[in-house]
């Protein structure tokens, strides 16, 4: 499986790269493969964005630089990439992602396009499979989006979590039916009179599936409401 991803900050992929559910999808042959816009831009002085038609705030990073990238990547028409694996780009206006698309993204190779600055030019959806945000909220950059992607990814890669059992009753999952996990306590039992659930402590097997089964989907409420 390949992980084609395309940034003007491959740097920023360093940590996660080391992550130890991604080092064992590598083990297991995944090719994570970090694109720099920058370095096949057909501009001069690296320049890989320009200032939106119509005018406004900030900078665009301009198509041409986008399909330079993908195109000395793969070797192909940039928009025939899309015939052969997923094109995802980042985007505040994209579809939401779920653990339900991590899935299905886990299933062939993929390719990630980082946006920056304004985004990337709207041209860009001739390119793409699909437009994905990370939440109804405004990152500087696609890279943090990107990383939140491809951790969800990752997890679901057959092998690239040690315990295939932690994955298949992560929160989200169909196999909690799409609930949140129940909450989890380790040692001390008690802590500053912070006592842990006595049926936790009680070795009746089926007394504590009951009482998880009754806190699955135990959501936060939020704010101040
Ligand atoms: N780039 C900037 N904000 C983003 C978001 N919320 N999701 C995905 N990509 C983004």
């Amino acid at each position: 499986m390949r992980l084609d991803v395309f940034t003007l900050f491959p740097d920023a992929f360093a940590w996660f790269a080391q992550q130890v559910h991604v080092a064992r999808a590598a083990e297991l042959g995944v090719d994570l493969r970090l694109w720099d816009y920058r370095s096949f831009t057909p501009l001069r002085h690296g320049q890989v964005d320009d200032a939106p038609y119509g005018g406004g705030a900030g900078m665009v990073l301009r198509i041409d630089v986008v399909c330079a990238a993908l195109e000395a990547a793969f070797r192909c028409d940039p928009a025939r990439v899309a015939d052969t694996r997923r094109v995802v780009e980042l985007t505040p206006r994209g579809r939401q992602f779920d653990d339900a698309l991590a899935r299905e993204l886990a299933a062939g190779d993929l390719c990630v396009l980082c946006g920056r600055y304004e985004g990337i030019d709207e041209r860009v959806s001739q390119l793409v499979t699909d437009r994905v945000s990370i939440g109804p909220y405004v990152l500087a950059g696609g890279e943090i989006a990107a990383q939140v992607l491809l951790d969800a990814v990752v997890r679901k890669i057959d092998g690239a979590v040690s315990n295939p059992d932690s994955v298949a009753g992560d929160s989200f999952s169909p196999g909690l039916g799409g609930s949140l996990e129940y909450p989890q306590y380790t040692r001390p039992a008690e802590f500053r009179g912070w006592a842990v659930p006595a049926v936790l402590l009680s070795g009746d097997h089926a007394a504590v599936e009951r009482w998880r089964r009754e806190r699955l989907d135990g959501r936060e409420r939020s704010g101040q409401g």
